[in-house]
């Protein structure tokens, strides 16, 4: 492998700019170079720089950039990782070889982190400053959401109008990512000019010692689920606990849960029934050929059917809803095995964990939502939410693995603040921060701003939170019941009311954290912030933008929506 020089000497830089470049970029790669045994490291031969640049909202991008880093350090690249958060458009010209991993949010929006570059690199003129930069973008979503890896789109559209050079094609992946995220690495690390793929190149996340992953998940025993409400409620909210004992699972307050569902016992009925057949047949699954009836219930998502099968089933208008819908619409029944054929993987859904394991070793706690609504009438479920609600304390397990997210943490400094504001299922990481704050008897004072419809019946985990009050953990509690009372009153509304103190503790370094309903809250949660920096800051609508995005970037603003 040959030596590259760092900043190429037609990157826009004079001599003098190049060479102080070089030699800091030289020590930032010798100190953040992934260990491992890169190939060609023996000896002096130097090894090729690359840049795995990640922009995340909940975790993947982060986790598979280091995954990235580290199968480019097998393949003789000297590999870092680095956060979009912290880079400048000024800076990527030095980063002559750049793999770029990025998520999608909101409504086709770059994760938060990213967004400061993400405008930079649209606005900036097309120029060729980028022409010292080869590149490749592999981008993560998902299928139901309209503007699916929109932000990867963009980057990857930015990049080349600002003259890099993409050295492999786009890919763009579904929630089923690891297969073309291994396939996309392979082909940009060997357009990169490296060694071929290593026999162990991993296809996920990283296994325990045990063995656990995504793929791999493990049979965590459930032993309880307690509705949160009080009778009387409009809302179902389950505290689900799992044991982890012998998993080698560990997890950090701010991580979520990723939970495989098994889909309902009646619903499955009512599939197999609209096939013509009584769910004994033999059928191929993800794991291996299974009677219909299991292959239905554990490994198929019998959602929102997939372009594949209705064009099996010839059906197209109106767009079903359930993959049954689709299937009662079907002018013929497709013979079993070609109807799970067409069918999606069953995927797992992910549950921020509501505690901290340094308060409950060996157990995991999550707070979740049941999801039930009708459609023409028709009383409709959600698959996960339900099987945990209904039937997980029963079946005994449930599969889960654990998904980090280091970049949803409570503060490093254990004297910084922290105001959350986490209405609804929102509350699951801020009784995990708290729990851990407590745990470690961190001396930043803690604020929480809390919401739900009725303090009667919704008030999550009021026991527990007024005992932190009481014990001086937790240093604020402010609540808002919507309905309570005619005029709705929202979190956002108690943010506004104390705009004052909010202020005052964000000057003095506190961290700000959102979680929950992205669609309506956090959007609302986030005008009350800019709002609050005018009319307690005294700052002008367009220095507010400024200072919330560089809370953003300065990861002092973290969201985990959803
Ligand atoms: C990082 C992250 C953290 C999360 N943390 C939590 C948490 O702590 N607690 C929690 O409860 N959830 C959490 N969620 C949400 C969770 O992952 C699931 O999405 C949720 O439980 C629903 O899954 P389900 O399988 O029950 O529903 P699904 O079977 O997936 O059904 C949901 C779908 O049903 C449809 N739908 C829902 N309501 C309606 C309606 N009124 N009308 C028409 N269609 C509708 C929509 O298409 C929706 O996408 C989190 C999500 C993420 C990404
Ligand atoms: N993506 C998914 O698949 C998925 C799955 C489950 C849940 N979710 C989302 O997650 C959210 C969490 O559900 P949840 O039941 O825990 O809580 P929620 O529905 O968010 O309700 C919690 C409180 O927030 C209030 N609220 C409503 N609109 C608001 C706004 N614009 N700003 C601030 N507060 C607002 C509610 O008031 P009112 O109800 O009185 O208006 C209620 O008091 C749901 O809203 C849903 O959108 C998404
Ligand atoms: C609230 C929310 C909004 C999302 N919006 C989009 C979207 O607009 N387009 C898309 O392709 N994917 C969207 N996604 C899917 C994510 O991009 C996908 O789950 C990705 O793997 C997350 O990666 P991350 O953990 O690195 O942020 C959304 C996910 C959530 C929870």
């Amino acid at each position: 492998m040959s030596t590259v020089p760092l900043i190429p000497e037609n990157a826009p830089f004079t001599a003098e700019q190049r060479a102080w470049l070089n030699g800091f970029l030289a020590g930032v790669f010798s100190r953040a170079a992934v260990s491992g045994s890169p190939v060609g490291a023996a000896g002096s031969q130097a090894l090729t720089p690359l840049t795995v640049l990640y922009a995340t909202q909940t975790g993947t991008a982060e986790s598979l950039a280091k995954q990235a880093a580290k199968e480019a350090g097998k393949r003789g690249f000297a590999a870092s990782v680095l956060d979009m958060a912290g880079v400048s458009i000024e800076q990527l010209p030095a980063h002559a070889n750049l793999l770029v991993i990025t998520s999608t949010y909101g409504d086709g929006e770059p994760p938060d982190s990213a967004k400061a570059l993400h405008s930079a690199l649209a606005s900036a003129s097309p120029a060729a400053q980028l022409a010292s930069v080869r590149y490749s973008v592999c981008a993560l979503g998902d299928t139901n959401y309209t503007l699916f890896c929109q932000a990867g789109k963009d980057f990857d559209a930015h990049l080349e109008k600002l003259g890099a050079s993409r050295v492999a094609p786009r890919t763009d992946c579904d929630v089923d990512y690891e297969g073309p995220f291994t396939a996309w690495l392979d082909s940009a690390l060997s357009a990169f000019g490296s060694a071929p793929a290593t026999p162990s190149m991993s296809e996920g996340a990283s296994e325990t010692a045990a063995g656990f992953s995504k793929k791999n998940p493990f049979p965590a025993p459930v032993r309880i689920v307690r509705n949160l409400n009080a009778p009387g409620s409009a809302k179902e909210v389950n505290h689900v606990e799992f044991d982890l004992a012998g998993s080698g699972l560990a997890y950090e307050a701010g991580d979520a849960l990723g939970v495989y569902p098994h889909n309902c016992h009646d619903h499955v009925s009512a599939v197999i029934r609209a096939l013509g057949c009584d769910g004994e047949e033999a059928v191929p699954s993800p794991a291996g050929e299974l009677p219909l009836r299991t292959a239905l219930t554990q490994h198929f998502d019998l959602g929102k059917p997939s372009p594949a099968l209705l064009t099996l089933l010839g059906v197209s208008e109106p767009v079903p809803h359930h993959v049954l819908d689709a299937l009662l619409a079907a002018p013929a029944k497709p013979a079993p095995a070609l109807f799970v054929g067409a069918l999606k993987k069953i995927q797992p859904r992910l549950y921020s964990i509501s505690s901290s394991p340094k308060a409950h070793p060996g157990r995991v706690h999550l707070t979740v939502g049941a999801v039930r609504y009708e459609v023409n009438g028709i009383p409709r479920k959600g698959v996960c939410s339900t099987f945990l609600a209904e039937r997980a304390l029963a079946h005994g397990t449930a599969g889960v693995f654990v998904h980090a997210n280091p970049a949803f943490r409570p503060p490093a400094d254990p004297s910084v603040a922290m105001i959350m504001v986490g209405p609804g299922t929102g509350i699951a990481p801020f009784r995990a921060f708290l729990e851990e704050r407590a745990a470690t008897r961190a001396t930043g004072k803690n604020w929480l701003f809390f919401g739900d419809q009725k303090a009667a019946t919704d008030f999550l985990y009021r026991e527990e939170l007024e005992a932190l009050r009481a014990s001086g953990v937790l240093t604020r509690l402010d609540v808002a019941f919507s309905r309570d009372q005619q005029e709705k009153v929202y979190v956002q509304n108690r943010m506004l009311e104390k705009a004052a103190e909010l202020y005052a503790w964000l000057e003095a370094g506190a961290h700000f954290y959102v979680c929950g309903d992205a669609g309506r809250m956090a959007r609302d949660v986030d005008a009350a912030l800019h709002q609050v920096f005018v009319t307690a800051g005294g700052k002008s609508p367009e220095a507010a933008a400024a200072y919330v995005q560089s809370l953003k970037t300065s990861r002092r603003y973290q969201r985990d929506v959803y």
